[in-house]
């Protein structure tokens, strides 16, 4: 039995709120020190502190983000001042997450790239005690990946569909609302329609599962990739295509009881990312879901840039740029350009988070 109904459906309300979105700042030591080595800062715990605790002291931020994904250290760090993480993104109104899964290992059986995703034994004891810390919702990434020679298999979208419904029922145990996110890679030269087919049967499978393990979905969200063309494809769809083609795979796949889609970046740049989801947000669909943002890379480039390791300020103000132009994409409002964004391409083939 499932107690924690009502708070459930309220927090996952509160994410999916009109106009906001999540700001994902989970990134595992290792993939965070890669960032800070693109602005020549050391990967040390007093950085990551500097940087994450910049990011949650940021004047307004819960205007337009509603929660932030944490790495587990982030969750039990105190920022400089000697106030918690926690207690600096309740103050500007912004639902700390937490990461839960234990990362990626090889699937055996299955294709090479293949990938199943860790973290279930003793889930229940510990998204308890995140519970106990502040956390009110979590994330699990599940990674698929489509290949020229048969991947994913039906393997791994059993496998990996499997595991977010455990992990989902595992955490409404505890309180927190599950962020199902089963990622497929935009690594590859396929194209868009082959993504809409897989993702349609990856999310079916999805929540097949979720109902096999009693998933209270009015207290879930979902965090899936765009549907997107190949990376490597030489035809790559433009934004009314990647529009129409997502709303078709949600409206054909995602329970209306589910409140929110929270779209990852996924490699996308800064506008892109941005654009893509006004584009999908001014277009008509059947699903009542929110379709929003809960971006990693999207919503920390130029805020890097603009920080370098000192300037908080700066940093404050291009993040704060970002986080208006999602929200304002969010409601089909955002006007490309309207905002400051970095050019950089953010993809990274075989993206490890
Ligand atoms: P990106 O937006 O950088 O893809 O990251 C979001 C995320 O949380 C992936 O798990």
């Amino acid at each position: 039995m499932i107690e924690k109904k009502n708070e459930l459906r309220e927090t996952a309300n509160r994410l999916a709120a009109k106009g906001k979105g999540l700001l994902a700042v989970d990134e595992s030591t290792p993939t965070i020190g890669k960032r800070l080595a693109g602005i020549n800062v050391e990967n040390t715990e007093d950085n990551r502190k500097a940087y994450r605790g910049m990011l949650f002291t940021a004047d307004g931020l819960g205007e337009y983000i509603s929660g932030a994904i944490l790495f587990e250290e982030t969750l039990y760090q105190d920022h400089l001042d000697g106030e918690s993480m926690v207690s600096k993104l309740n103050k500007l109104g912004v639902i700390p997450g937490i990461k839960v899964d234990k990362g990626l290992r090889t699937l055996l059986g299955a294709g090479d790239v293949e990938t199943w995703c860790t973290g279930l034994d003793g889930l229940v004891e510990r998204t308890a005690e995140y519970y106990e810390r502040g956390a009110r919702f979590a994330k699990w990434r599940a990674v698929l990946q489509i290949t020229d020679d048969g991947c994913p298999t039906e393997l791994a979208i059993r496998e990996n569909a499997w595991g977010l419904a455990r992990y989902a029922r595992a955490c409404q145990e505890s309180g927190l609302v599950p962020i199902i996110e089963p990622e497929i890679l935009m690594d590859g030269s396929h194209s868009i329609e082959t993504t809409a087919r897989v993702q349609e049967k990856i999310l079916v499978e999805v929540y097949n599962a979720c109902a096999a393990n009693g998933v209270f979905l009015e207290g879930t969200l979902l965090k899936p990739s765009m549907t997107v063309s190949g990376a490597d494809n030489a035809d790559k769809a433009g934004s009314e295509e990647v529009a129409r083609m997502t709303i078709q795979t949600m409206d054909r796949c995602v329970p209306a009881a589910v409140p929110g889609i929270m779209f990852l970046s996924g490699g996308l740049a800064e506008e892109d990312a941005s654009v893509y989801l006004n584009t999908m947000n001014s277009m008509e669909r059947k699903g009542a879901w929110s379709m929003t943002f809960s971006y990693g890379r999207a919503l920390q480039q130029s805020c890097l840039q603009a920080w370098k390791g000192t300037d908080i300020e700066a940093g404050q103000k291009a993040v704060m740029a970002r986080a208006q132009a999602n929200s304002e994409a969010s409601t089909g409002d955002y006007v490309a350009g309207s905002q400051p964004s970095s050019q950089d391409t953010l993809f990274e083939a075989g993206y490890k988070y």
